[in-house]
This record gives structure tokens, sequence and C-alpha cells, in this order.
């Protein structure tokens, strides 16, 4: 991890609306030549029309040609690709959809919408956009947000709400101020001694906006000198952080959301936000770790692994639910982001954020569920809804499994209990098409591994091998090619899919077509 992998990131974040200007032609269906967008916006659609993952059909000017083409599981036309039906998407207190929405990007669509449990509305700041550095309010005026496309939209706010869903908006952003050297941005350090102020001003906000909570998204310094920067103002940071939080858990009514969205960098012993944030822990309903800041890389490494990043992502997150919550993994919420991460090598599609989410419910069966930045890149819900599959297969357990906790409408500090998770894998995750149905091929109860894996002997007493053959980036058939798996560079990653009933996947053809068209053949390394 290097501080100007940070600049990356968050430049493209602070400056997502000119990305938004990107749009592709054409659609990439059947083999039709196109440089068009897939149905599912987390494939590649290479120059032969076909939608696929790997550099033969991410790579520009990509190679991929007939007679290996480039092919696509989720072709449309003849024959139809399985569609997974659409789950059910209810407000619990655990498993949810979180969904970042930038509100200078264009207005969400309904299908985005269904997906959620909850959007963020990002960002409430105190500054004016300016190329380079933003212009700080020197007062720390906060000023109202827009909503989405720029602008206010107070029917969105009310139909989320008409629909169960929650709105909470989110303080602060990369714009605010970073910790990586290349942020210019200083505005953090004008609101600092300004905490009533802030209080007040953003309760109002919620009040007059009919907002559901607050997420304080800081990114900046707390500890003097903090990675060399020569930052002088640590303690007045804290004292902002722990101030701001417990004085809006006081100032908003009773059943609001409090929450926070730290850099994984920030959230680790050791840290002096994380130990702040784990003092006023019980002012939290939930937290919300951005996983994709570089110290961990969940959608290479899979939750237990490291080889991309310096941590397992699993190690932090136990940490942090049995630390800050007496081990309830249902207030922590596992964060993704969908495109703007590149430079940290943390963009997780669909698929990865899946097999994620798949990993950590064999560990945590009931947890927080996931969050992602950002909604412009979930593109008609298509990501949200894949990774629901796995999310909410759960969605409900907290209310099952223990009497809710709820947090104090008033908070005095006190400390947790440090306990271990209760919760033992106790069942199957999967990417399974429909709810509840379970897949005999895929049970990483053990510890799941994004390397090539066997398969567990299925009821049949089959063995079939989970492999990829060396630096093999595509697809590779299962279970007598009723279903195929995703292979990265060697490397299995994500679930696997069905390809759906009638269908048989074609290696040759790397897709799934009519079972009287495909002579299989099983996958060998
Ligand atoms: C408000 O949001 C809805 C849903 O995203 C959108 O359809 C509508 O165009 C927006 N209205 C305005 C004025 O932007
Ligand atoms: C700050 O430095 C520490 C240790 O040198 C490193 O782990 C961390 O990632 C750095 N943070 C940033 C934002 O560069
Ligand atoms: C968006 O998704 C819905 C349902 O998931 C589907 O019916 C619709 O065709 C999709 N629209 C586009 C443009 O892909
Ligand atoms: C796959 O095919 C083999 C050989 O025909 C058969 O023995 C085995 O039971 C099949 N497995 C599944 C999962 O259908
Ligand atoms: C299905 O497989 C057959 C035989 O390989 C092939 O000729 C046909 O084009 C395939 N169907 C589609 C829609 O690609």
């Amino acid at each position: 991890m290097t501080i100007a992998i940070y600049q990356s990131i968050f430049s493209l974040i602070l400056v997502g609306g000119f990305l938004s200007s990107t749009s592709l032609a054409a659609t990439c269906s059947g083999g039709t030549i196109g440089d068009g967008i897939c149905v599912d916006n987390t494939l590649c659609c290479s120059r032969f029309g076909w939608c696929g993952l790997g550099p033969d059909w991410c790579d520009e000017g990509n190679t991929a040609s007939p007679p290996t083409p480039a092919a696509a599981p989720t072709i449309t036309g003849s024959p139809p690709s399985p569609v997974p039906p659409t789950v059910p998407v209810i407000l619990n207190d655990d498993s949810r959809m979180i969904a970042y929405m930038g509100n200078w990007h264009t207005c969400p669509t309904a299908a985005q919408l269904t997906q959620y449990t909850h959007v963020v509305l990002a960002f409430a700041v105190s500054y004016t956009w300016a190329p380079g550095k933003n212009q700080c309010d020197t007062q720390c005026n906060i000023a109202t947000p827009p909503v989405c496309n720029n602008a206010p939209n107070d029917s969105l706010i009310s139909d989320l709400h008409a629909a169960g869903k929650k709105i909470i908006l989110s303080f602060g952003g990369a714009g605010m101020g970073g910790s990586w050297s290349s942020s210019q941005d200083d505005c953090w350090d004008y609101c600092f001694g300004k905490e009533e102020k802030v209080v007040s001003r953003l309760t109002e906000i919620i009040d007059d906006m009919n907002l559901d909570g607050i997420d304080i998204d800081y990114e900046y310094f707390y500890e003097d000198n903090q990675n060399g920067s020569g930052f002088t103002k640590g303690a007045q940071a804290q004292k902002f952080l722990t101030e701001i939080t417990v004085g809006l858990r006081n100032s908003l009514p009773a059943g609001s959301i409090v929450t926070h969205a730290p850099m994984d960098s920030d959230l680790v012993p050791g840290k002096a936000f994380y130990k702040l944030l784990k003092d006023i822990s019980g002012t939290l309903d939930f937290i919300m770790p951005q996983y994709y800041n570089g110290l961990v890389r969940p959608a290479l490494d899979g939750v237990d692994g490291s080889g991309f990043g310096q941590e397992t992502s699993i190690s932090l997150y136990s940490q942090l639910a049995n630390d800050y919550f007496g081990g309830d993994a249902t207030k922590i919420v596992f964060g993704f982001c969908i495109k703007d991460c590149s430079g940290t090598n943390s963009n997780a599609n669909a698929v990865q954020a899946a097999a994620v989410m798949s990993e950590l419910s064999s560990v945590y069966d009931c947890n927080g569920g996931a969050f992602f930045w950002v909604v412009n890149d979930d593109t008609n819900g298509s990501w949200s809804s894949q990774v629901n599959q796995v999310v909410q297969l759960n969605a409900g357990c907290a209310a099952s499994n223990s009497p809710s906790t709820v947090a104090p409408s008033s908070f005095v500090a006190t400390t947790h209990p440090s306990a271990a998770p209760t919760k033992q894998p106790n069942q199957s995750p999967m990417a399974a098409p429909t709810k509840g149905t379970p897949n005999p091929s895929f049970a990483p109860t053990s510890k799941p591994s994004l390397r090539a894996t066997t398969a567990p002997s299925n009821a049949d007493g089959f063995e079939e091998t989970k492999c990829c053959p060396p630096d093999f980036t595509g697809l590779r058939a299962l279970d007598n090619c009723s279903k195929f798996f995703h292979c990265v560079g060697g490397a299995v990653v994500g679930p696997e899919t069905s390809c759906g009933s009638g269908l048989l996947f074609d290696q040759k053809f790397m897709y799934c077509n009519w079972s009287d068209q495909v002579a299989c053949v099983p996958n060998v390394c």
C-alpha cells in the first residue's frame, strides 16, 4: 500500500461526477460484435460481443477470438441465461445492503433502490468543491446537501420511506480531508472545537430532510505527526470525533441510526481512531469498515487470506466484533467498492463480493451484511442483486437469534466485554439461485480459500476438483457441467454458478448451452 494509491482512489471518488459521463453504446449479447456493456455490468464485454472476466474480455483491444472465444455464461438470446430470482429485501437488524449514493450522480432507478435496505446520502460537507483543493468554510458551516443529480429530491426520500428503507446522512468524505499524502484538503481542521455547532447543524439537516440518522465518514488525521505528516491536532481531532458522535446520539431522536465508516487502515488495534470508537461503541448502531483501502483485499484474498493485502479481513472483522460489540457480527457491515478502487486493487465485482459474503457467512452466519461505494456503479442493481442472493439468505437472523440490541437513546460510555464469536458455521453459504436451496458442491465450512480447492464429496460420492490450470483466466465446468466457476490468473474466484435447468456448461465455448448440444468435459487441472 502506498500513499499514491490512496490518491487515486479518493481523487476518483471526489471527481466521481466526471466518471459518470462514461457511456457505452450497444449491448453485448449472443456474440454480436460490439464494445457494449454486459447485462451483468461487473463483467467486461469483449470485442466479439461476449461477456466475461479477465484479460481476454477486459483488456483494451482484447484479442479474444473464435474458436476459443471469450464467451459468457450470461449471454442473452438463445439459450436464455438463467436469471436468478430477485430475493425480497427487507429492513432487518442484520444482513443489510447499504448503498452509498453520490449526490452529484444521476438519481437511482427503482431497480436499484429495490435492492437496498439503506441509502447513505454522500456527503454533507463544509466546503465548496474546487479543483486541487476544496475551499473550506472557515466557520465549518455545513450546507444542506443535494440528494441526487446535484438537486434536492424529497420524493426520493419519501418513496424510500414508503418502501420501508432508511436514508442516512453521511458527513465527511475524502473532500473534507484525507490522511494520504496527496490530499490537499484540510477542512476538518476548521471544524475542530466547533462540536456543538456541528451536532446541532447536522441534527437540523437530518430533521429538515426527514432522514434517519448519521454516518461519519472521517478519513483524515487523528494522531500527531500521523505517518510523518506533521499534523499537530491529534488531541483536537479525537475530541471532535468523540464529541460529535456522542452528541449526535444524544441529540437525534430515539431510534435514529448513528454509524461510522472508517478506512480499513484506521480500524486496527493500536490506532487512536480504533480506541476512541471502541470507547464509544455503545453509541453506534453498527460500523461500516471500508475494506477496500488496501490493508485488506478480500476480493482477491477471500476473507481469510492475505496474499494481496497485508492482513486478512476476517481477522480485523472478528477483532472488531469482539472488541466493540461483544462478538455480535450483526453490528459490522462489510464494505466493498465496485469500480473506484483500482488504485488499491480493491474493486469487487458481484461474483467476488458474493464470494466474500459467502465466506463471511461461513464464519458468522448472522452478520451485518454489506455496504458498497457507490450506487452509480451498481448499474440496474446488477451488483447488489447478485450480492443479495447471498446476503439475504440469513435476513432476519438477529431477531430469531437473540433479543435485539437497541442502541441507547442516551449514551453513557461503557466498555464492552470481549468475547469469542458465538456462531459456528452451520450451513453451506452459497450464491444460490433460489433461497434456501442448498448447493451440495459448495460447502467451505472449513477454512475457505480462493486458491484451488477440492470440493467435498457430493451426495453421489462423486469427487470433482474445483481447480484452475496455472495462469488460466476464464470459466471452468463443475458438477458434470451443470455449473461453472471463475478462474482469474490460475486461482478460483468466487462461488460457482448453476447453468440452470436444461442447460449445461460447454467448456469449449465457456458458456451454458442447451444440454443436448453440449458434450460435457469434466474439469481437470
Ligand atoms: C428524484 O429521484 C427519483 C428516483 O431516483 C428520480 O426518478 C427523479 O427523477 C428525481 N427527481 C429529480 C427532480 O431529480
Ligand atoms: C500510515 O503508516 C502506517 C505505518 O507506516 C501504514 O500502515 C498506513 O497504511 C499508513 N496510512 C496511510 C493512510 O498511508
Ligand atoms: C434491469 O433489471 C430488471 C430486473 O432485474 C430487468 O427486468 C431489466 O430488463 C433490466 N434493465 C436493463 C436495462 O438491463
Ligand atoms: C457425474 O457423472 C458421473 C459419470 O457419469 C456420475 O457417476 C456422477 O454421479 C455424476 N455426478 C453428478 C453430480 O451428477
Ligand atoms: C450450442 O452449441 C452448439 C453445438 O456446439 C452450437 O452450434 C450452438 O451455436 C450453440 N448455441 C449457441 C446459442 O451458441
